[in-house]
């Protein structure tokens, strides 16, 4: 059906749909959008809902057309219009009406009384010329006014056009009778009579006043005025005062005044203030007045008046502890402390758009502060709804977490990575976070007497999923580790302490044993196959396999959302403890899935790195390299989004591998170059790492993202040469699975493996030789191969 959206409307996050009774009276739903989706431009849209197959007929309308808006905070008082309603039987029928073009444009001024209004069309079944509606300011424009090329365009000539708002409405056909309708305003300013709103304000502010003046130019020349204006009630209220001139014959009632001016002398230059008051009780939104009317005898044309709301005060704060005294920072609109400013908790029902409550926490000082302690409600955290404001004007009620710990005193999932040289690692664990204090603790021959050197912590936040809530991340480097020598460590603070593990460090030797796994994008949905158990499962096949690994490598999407603690929480515990992460040196890569929300920063903040990379944070941990046995390791994130970006962290690759004399140059990344299909999303990548490669002399390249395993023979200068480097990728440990297609690496695969089973590999670096191992969960050997280094091959 053919919908008009009117302004107030365009953009709103509206679901439309509709309902239908099947021949047996059940209720059947409809979609003319889908959930989440912004409503089109105003205008006539049409649009079309799919109406299942197999319903018992006949088919009846219920409810044809309906908005479901699921916050009535987001509720506004409008209307839309419907019309040609339309049964689709085939889908390659041609149901649109031409596109129109209009000159003038939409908001256009011309400084003429005279143009040429142009209406460019097109369709594909060609357009009727001989059925076109046209109007000017509701006046209907004769058929022998328009002129057309009987082609494209048709056109009329307006002459003497009053100064204002000019209002053109078109219906335009195509030769199988499917219409276009449209309107659209340009504005006419020669200096001559016209009138007009005036006071533009950019920002209009929950709580406040704000004056329209109604103006006039030549008022001299006018008569008599009829001004209506349509407001919406659930946003604002509005008052007319009269200044130069009076009114009569008002009519009011909650959303439209209307009144009449007559009597225009020279004298007058604002006919009235048009008083607008905010409500002091909102979300982010915006307001819309509708004006319109009649001006001796013809109508009043005027583009709605939107503007979007916003607050006299910012609350700058997105959470808070539950339990804890917190100072919150209230700032003006421009980012300064507001002292002597109100705050207040609000009991808002989001449902009914209905303030139930409010709760006063205090007044600023003279550096914005209030302080607060945030209720723990229920042991879980919840959405605190702030306000803040004075005699004439207020924030926007704004949402701050309430978080709750999720962790107690005692330290969990400790793991440890690279530090800036085999003679440090760095640890870190995780507790609430009130054990501000970082202690770790390490040494020789069982005995972790030592202290380590640097040691700090940070709180984080996680707003999303069912475990948000708030956890300290504490960081410790042990220094001064000797080779091939055996540590015992525990981490603690003044209440706890971990177990003690113990890890070898670097053998300096020519031998390293990896484990090599990734995409494990763990998920809440508890799925055997996707998700902490499995996890757990791979690493023991991996043991299995190549036992006492010196490296866990991840080629990143550890977790579906870095941003959701819940699934943090499942990836690290699912490798906790002596024997894993206790132990055993951990290298993780940045993906995709690490940069959802403020999945980016958390990486950053949990996963430190020698952080040896081109960059600062957030992006100064996941772009690094160290050397382990005879292999100089690096690992560099995909996740950037500029040419600048790419070219800096290649040529930061390119010296840091030319500065290694190991033997092995091994790259790890979450984007494949070659992708194993075609949606990877790889662009960057294979822009800018094959030649990177080429030019670091790296031997082998491994990534993930793709969800398939597969290794290409030797590659240089993106064809297969057997001076080249193998580009692997690294399977899936999720219950995600991609096929492959044609392109990317599947013409350069010496083995690749899309069937929808997990995979996992190990790398045992031995000299100048690799063993690669593949297997599917059901132990089925994959790939097994031996790889050597370029310089081996004596390139
Ligand atoms: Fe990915």
């Amino acid at each position: 059906m053919n919908v008009y959206i009117p302004e107030e409307l365009a953009g709103k996050v509206w679901w439309v749909r509709g309902q239908l009774r099947d021949g047996e009276g059940a209720a059947v739903g409809i979609n003319y959008n889908n959930e989440g989706e912004a409503l089109p431009n105003r205008g006539w849209h049409f649009m079309t809902a799919d109406i299942p197959q197999g319903l018992p007929e006949p088919l009846t309308f219920d409810q044809p057309f309906r908005f479901l808006v699921l916050q009535t905070a987001e509720r506004i008082d409008t209307s839309v219009v419907l019309d040609n309603f339309t049964a689709i039987y085939d889908l390659d029928t041609d149901l649109a009406g031409p596109s129109v073009i209009v000159t003038p444009a939409e908001n256009e001024t011309i400084n003429s009384k005279n143009t040429t209004l142009r209406l460019q069309v097109f369709d594909p079944s060609g357009v009727d010329f001989d059925h076109i509606e046209l109007s000017l300011n509701g006046e209907p424009i004769s058929d022998a006014e328009i002129q057309n090329n009987g082609e494209d365009a048709f056109w009329v000539e307006l002459n003497n056009l009053d100064d204002g708002w000019q209002r053109i409405d078109y219906r335009v056909f195509d030769k199988l009778g499917n219409a276009s309708a449209g309107d659209t305003l340009f504005n006419v300013d020669t200096g001559d009579s016209r009138i007009f709103i005036g006071g533009e304000h950019d920002v209009i502010f929950a709580g406040g006043t704000f004056n329209l003046p109604v103006e006039v130019v030549k008022p001299e020349t006018f008569r008599n005025f009829t001004l209506t204006l349509n407001y919406d009630t659930t946003k604002t209220a509005l008052n007319v005062l009269a200044e130069d001139m009076e009114f009569d014959n008002v009519t009011e009632y909650p959303g439209f005044w209307q009144g009449t001016f007559s009597g225009f002398s020279e004298n007058v230059h604002t006919l009235a203030q048009i008083e607008l008051t905010v409500d002091g009780y909102v979300q982010n939104s915006a307001a819309s007045l509708v004006v319109s009317g009649e001006l001796d005898g013809k109508d009043f044309n005027y583009p709605v008046l939107k503007k979007d709301i916003g607050g006299k005060f910012v609350v700058m704060q997105d959470h808070v502890i539950a339990n804890q005294q917190t100072r919150i920072f209230i700032a003006d609109a421009n980012g300064e402390a507001a002292p002597g400013v109100d705050v207040e908790r609000v009991y808002y029902d989001v449902a009914n758009d209905e303030v139930i409550g409010t709760e006063a926490i205090g007044t600023t000082d003279d550096y914005g502060l209030v302080r607060y302690l945030p209720r723990d409600e229920d042991d879980s955290s919840v959405e605190l709804i702030l306000r803040a404001y004075d005699h004439d004007g207020a924030s926007l009620m704004s949402t701050v977490m309430s978080l709750t710990e999720q962790l107690s005193t005692a330290p969990r999932h400790v793991f440890f990575t690279p530090g800036v040289d085999s003679s440090e690692v760095q640890v870190t664990w995780f507790t609430d976070t009130a054990m501000d204090a970082t202690y770790a603790y390490y040494g020789k021959n069982g005995n972790p007497n030592q202290h380590a050197s640097m040691t700090e912590s940070e709180i984080l936040p996680f707003f999303y999923g069912p475990e948000s809530g708030v956890v300290r991340v504490h960081h410790a480097t042990f220094t001064g580790l000797e080779p091939n020598t055996e540590y015992s460590y525990y981490v603690a603070n003044d209440f706890a302490r971990s177990e003690t593990f113990t890890f070898r460090t670097d053998r300096q030797d020519d031998e390293v044993r990896i484990h090599l796994f990734g995409d494990t994008q763990t998920t809440n949905d508890y799925n055997e196959n996707h998700g902490s158990p499995l996890v757990s499962e791979i690493f023991d096949k991996m043991s299995a396999q190549l036992p006492n690994p010196d490296l866990i490598m991840h080629v990143g999407d550890l977790t579906e959302d870095m941003s959701d603690y819940q699934l943090v929480r499942q990836f690290l515990e699912a490798l906790e403890g002596q024997g894993r992460f206790g132990s055993v040196m951990f290298v993780p890569t940045m993906g995709n899935h690490e940069v959802y929300n403020e999945g980016r920063y958390k990486y950053e903040s949990i996963f430190k790195s020698p952080a040896n990379g081109p960059f600062e944070a957030p992006n100064k941990q996941s772009v690094y390299s160290f050397d382990y046995g005879n292999a100089r390791i690096a690992v560099v994130n995909t996740e950037l989004f500029t040419d600048e970006e790419w070219q800096n962290m290649m040529n930061w690759l390119e010296d840091d591998m030319a500065s290694s004399d190991q033997t092995w140059k091994v790259l790890m990344l979450h984007r494949p170059p070659y992708e194993g299909n075609k949606d990877s999303g790889n662009e960057w990548s294979k822009r800018y790492v094959p030649s990177a490669v080429d030019r670091a002399g790296i031997d082998l390249v491994v990534a993930g993202h793709d969800h398939m395993y597969s290794r290409s023979v030797t590659m240089a200068g993106d064809r297969p040469n057997p001076s080249g480097a193998t580009y692997l990728i690294a399977g899936s440990a999720s219950m995600k699975f991609y096929d492959a297609d044609f392109g990317g690496i599947v013409p350069f695969a010496d083995v690749l493996y899309d069937e929808n089973v997990h995979t996992y590999t190990t790398l045992h670096i031995q000299g100048e030789q690799m063993e690669v191992q593949t297997r599917n969960m059901n132990g089925q050997l994959i790939d097994r191969v031996t790889l050597t280094t370029r310089e081996s091959r004596g390139f």
